[in-house]
């Protein structure tokens, strides 16, 4: 079975950029989620979440917005927000397991309250026409919780369910358990799509036995690490790899330069890019402690060049 692929939602990495710079160079990912947009105490948004998902920014792949509120309030502000900018389709996150999202009773702090997400659903469908889908985890303190929520989810047109397979309490500890949400997909009505874990070591398990009936995947540091990982999934034959991945960074490394304020800034965003890129690289070039060593663009790009020739055993990768 052909999978569809979903790039999961990284925050501080998958931006605007990312996804522009992705779906221009490569036609492998056919959903792009965005980070999750949240509201401040005081009810605004914050300017570079807007900026992420403004229309004029996200005019190569229009993504599906990621909220993530708390109360009904927030849900309304977020919808209205998704309305101006013309989107046809949101994603709520109720699985978000960092301690200060949980305590604020969003993301995975909602999985223990099955009241409130009834009502964040009932207010998302008053107020939002549009696509509705759903990203969480299997509970928060263990894999049981969703089963609560099961009745609720039912009760709503959501359009899909994006399962990690963990929950909440092991933040990313552990992995991601293909049985649990295997578990799920024989109680939950509405069509489930697998996330966790899903890398260039362990795909072909994963695809060809563990999720073979599976038909989507959501996949998020598995496709930093390896940008070919969707086409490796997908069986599409790879022409000139080596090429199209300097094409790629280079892409990256202009657009960030274009699109934040300084090269200083430029640089900090491709720097942590690579502490998860850099996977794509031979081990022993221990590519991502040399990059982060690196203090400005230039002893960046002179960094990256001497990797991609050690790596593809190249002499002049950039052809310059
Ligand atoms: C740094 C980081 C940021 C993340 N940001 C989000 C987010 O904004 N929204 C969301 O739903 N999930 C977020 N996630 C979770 C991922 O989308 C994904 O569910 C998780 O990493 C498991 O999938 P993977 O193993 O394919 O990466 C984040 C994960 C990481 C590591």
């Amino acid at each position: 079975m052909q999978k569809e692929i979903i790039l999961s939602p990284l925050q501080g990495y998958t931006d605007y950029v990312y996804r522009n710079v992705y779906a221009s160079c490569f036609p492998y990912i056919d959903s792009f989620i965005t980070p999750f947009l949240a509201c401040e105490n005081d009810g605004t948004i914050r300017k570079s979440k807007r900026k992420d998902i403004s229309a004029e920014n996200n005019s190569v792949v229009k993504p599906i917005a990621q909220i993530l509120p708390g109360t009904v309030d927030e849900t309304k502000i977020l919808c209205q927000l998704l309305i101006e900018n013309n989107y046809t389709e949101l994603n709520l996150n109720i699985g978000c397991p960092f301690p200060p999202v949980v305590n604020k009773g969003r993301g995975c702090g909602l999985l223990t309250h099955p009241e409130q997400v009834d009502k964040i659903l009932r207010s998302i469908f008053n107020n939002f026409s549009g696509k509705v889908s759903v990203k969480t985890r299997t509970g928060l303190n263990n894999h049981n919780e969703l089963y609560k929520i099961i009745p609720i989810l039912h009760a709503y047109p959501i359009s899909e369910i994006i399962i990690h397979a963990r929950y909440g309490k092991q933040l990313y500890k552990g992995s991601s358990d293909v049985n649990e949400f295997l578990k799920y997909k024989d109680l939950i009505q509405i069509p489930l799509v697998y996330n966790g874990d899903i890398d260039n070591h362990n795909y072909l398990e994963f695809t060809a036995n563990k999720l073979k009936e599976t038909k989507k995947i959501a996949i998020g540091r598995g496709i930093l690490q390896d940008p070919f990982l969707p086409a490796r999934i997908k069986g599409i034959a790879i022409l000139n790899e080596k090429q199209q991945f300097i094409n790629f960074i280079t892409c990256l490394h202009r657009e960030y330069l274009d699109h934040t304020e300084t090269p200083k800034h430029a640089h900090t965003k491709l720097i942590l890019l690579w502490e998860y890129m850099s996977a794509y690289l031979k081990p022993e070039l221990k590519a991502a402690k040399k990059i982060r060593k690196t203090t400005n663009l230039t002893t960046y790009n002179e960094t990256i060049k001497s990797l991609i020739k050690e790596h593809y055993r190249i002499s002049d990768p950039f052809g310059s």
